[in-house]
């Protein structure tokens, strides 16, 4: 059986490109596969150190996680940090991972000009992290998006330096799966590019159906079509993308049509488009509040997957001290 891994960072609540772009697909692989998913925190300190809300943070995803259907007995769900094998092991690769290569890495250049005044080593050392809880586990593949790509590649290098360094066949080399045809982007609401994080253009899976009717309905959209069948401009491309994702074919045909014909109205359109989506979220809303609530449970979530990921991190651990020559007295 395979064994796929994904980490997400605690820095925000997750949007409906989360929930279609990954989560959904995170469910269906649990089934097929051996699946980690777990919650960088320790990652997310590279950026947002917030010891007041890091807390908060983590148990809203996780509630998240678990609202969307990710199920605690069939993947090991856990938390980055309740499992400090990983430091360990990340502390070993770097000492295989150049000071060059991590500078030239794209996010690592992307965030020291967004944070200038806090270029820290954890933010360095990023992608060995990264490839520490990618390894640890000795994951085959690994859901991430486009902006993941080049830290995959790293863990591969890493992968194969430790491999040749010490002459062994250890590590295999995991890949960054998207999905392929099944990927679905969702776009986010204010006419360009896909829903994101920071964009501010989302819509929430904690979002109530008034907060989704509002943003829904200021989506941005043009003045309509003048001609018969005219080509979409992006912003309508959008909606009607978002449409396909949640709303029946024949509403998405109705509106096809309709736009075609030049007698759409955006307004009804989006009144619908809110509706659809409310049908989808609503329901991950109430379980992710209902389970959010539920202290207990969550202990028990995370304690028993954490006793999953650390028996598989500390056995990778034991045969890594072994190939590089630590040894007890
Ligand atoms: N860097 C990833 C992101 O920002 C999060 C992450 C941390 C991750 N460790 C991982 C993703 C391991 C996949 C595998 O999205």
């Amino acid at each position: 059986m395979e064994t796929v891994l994904s980490g997400i960072r605690p820095t925000g609540r997750l949007h409906l490109g989360n929930y279609f772009g990954a989560l959904k697909n995170f469910v269906r692989m649990q089934h097929e596969a051996r699946c980690f998913f777990f919650i960088a925190d320790y990652h997310s300190l590279t950026t947002h150190p917030d010891p007041v809300g890091l807390h908060e943070n983590v148990k809203n995803v996780l509630a998240e996680y678990l609202a969307a259907g990710l199920d605690p007995d069939v993947a090991t769900i856990y938390v980055q940090s309740d499992v400090p094998q990983v430091a360990e092991l990340a502390l070993l690769f770097s000492m295989h991972a150049y000071v060059g290569e991590l500078e030239r890495t794209v996010s690592f250049k992307e965030k020291i000009r967004k944070q200038p005044d806090n270029i820290n080593a954890g933010l360095l050392n990023y992608p060995v992290l990264q490839a520490a809880d990618i390894l640890q586990h000795r994951a085959d593949k690994v859901p991430v998006g486009k902006d993941q790509e080049q830290h995959l590649e790293m863990t591969r290098v890493y992968a194969r330096r430790f491999n040749s360094f010490y002459g062994v066949d250890y590590f295999k080399e995991p890949t960054a799966y998207n999905f392929g045809t099944e990927l679905v982007k969702v776009p986010g609401l204010d006419g360009t590019g896909k829903m994101g994080k920071s964009e501010g253009n989302g819509l929430y899976l904690s979002d109530s159906d008034d907060v989704i009717r509002k943003k829904v309905m200021r989506a941005v959209s043009d003045s309509g079509p003048t001609e018969p069948c005219q080509p979409m401009a992006e912003p309508i491309e959008n909606l009607f993308t978002l449409l396909k994702i949640v709303s029946e074919p024949a509403v998405v045909q109705h509106f096809t049509d309709s736009y075609n014909k030049c007698e759409i109205r955006y307004g009804e359109m989006k009144k619908q488009l809110a509706e659809d989506i409310i049908k989808v979220v609503a329901p991950i809303r109430e379980r992710i509040e209902q389970i959010r609530g539920d202290e207990k449970y969550l202990q028990k979530v995370t304690s028993e997957g954490a006793a999953r990921a650390r028996e598989s991190s500390a056995a990778t651990l034991a045969d890594v001290r072994r190939i590089m020559g630590i040894k007890r007295f």
